[in-house]
């Protein structure tokens, strides 16, 4: 297969960039999208011209870091991570338009790069679970309902790509928010920090200029994980609640080292 990519060039943070143009011919329908742009980068290599930067990490949909915007949709058409994106997605011939995701909490580091640690500090507000280490529990001590397992379950497979938040009108990281926030706070063994966990990551969302939620929904339009957003509503909820008691249990935010 052959295509005409113009791909995002842009050489520090803060500079500007541009689109280039670069062709690729001879391209095996089943290589991946990111095995495309290998091809690229050592062809460019041969050619001694700057390679393109881009994230990848497993090539196996887990680990969220490959960060592209394909034609105008964050990772791509098909609603899977960019490196889930195969080459016969896309029409023979075709022009590729390739960006980095684009939010102002993610500014671009090089090329298709992105500082994304934003949503690493949301985490870490979030702080720790307080259960003991040692010998594992006998399983029924702590029974839980298949349908909460379900949820929490569903909940935990946010693999923290920043997707939702690069195809929000407003910025917002409500739904990567609100999965992690569901998936401790609908299990025991998330009970102890329940209220501390919603305030501190919704306060550390707000104070890395992460935009509210005026309910868009292309979050989880794009979602590769195809979390559903109720449990922007699960948040909501749970900020709600832990507001109205006075203390909570650790007031005090983990923070960034
Ligand atoms: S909610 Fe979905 S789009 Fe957002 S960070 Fe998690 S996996 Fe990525
Ligand atoms: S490289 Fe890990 S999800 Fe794409």
């Amino acid at each position: 297969m052959n295509f005409k990519l113009e791909i995002w060039r842009q050489f520090e943070s803060g500079e500007d960039g541009a689109f280039e143009t670069f062709e690729v011919t001879g391209i095996d329908p089943e290589a991946s999208f990111l095995e495309m742009l290998d091809q690229l980068n050592e062809r460019l290599g041969q050619e001694k011209k700057r390679s393109i930067a881009f994230d990848s990490d497993c090539r196996e949909g887990i680990c969220g870091s490959c960060s592209l915007v394909i034609d105008g949709h964050p990772h791509g058409p098909r609603q899977v991570t960019s490196c889930q994106t195969y080459m016969r997605d896309f029409i023979d011939g075709a022009t590729i338009k390739v960006e980095p995701f684009r939010a102002n909490t993610m500014p671009v580091i090089r090329d298709l790069v992105t500082d994304r640690s934003a949503l690493d500090r949301v985490i870490q507000a979030g702080g720790y679970i307080s259960t003991t280490t040692g010998p594992q529990p006998e399983p029924n001590s702590q029974p839980v309902a298949p349908a909460v397992q379900e949820e929490a379950m569903d909940a935990a497979i946010c693999i923290g790509c920043g997707a939702c938040v690069a195809a929000c009108p407003n910025g917002a990281a409500m739904l990567f928010t609100g999965a992690k926030v569901t998936h401790l706070n609908l299990l025991p063994q998330g009970q102890p920090e329940r209220e501390s966990r919603a305030l501190n990551m919704v306060l550390q969302m707000d104070e890395e200029g992460f935009g509210g939620c005026t309910n868009y929904g292309e979050c989880s339009r794009v979602c590769p994980q195809e979390i559903s957003i109720d449990v922007i509503g699960m948040l909501n909820r749970e900020y709600r609640k832990a507001t109205l008691k006075k203390t909570p249990k650790h007031p005090k935010k983990m923070v960034a080292q």
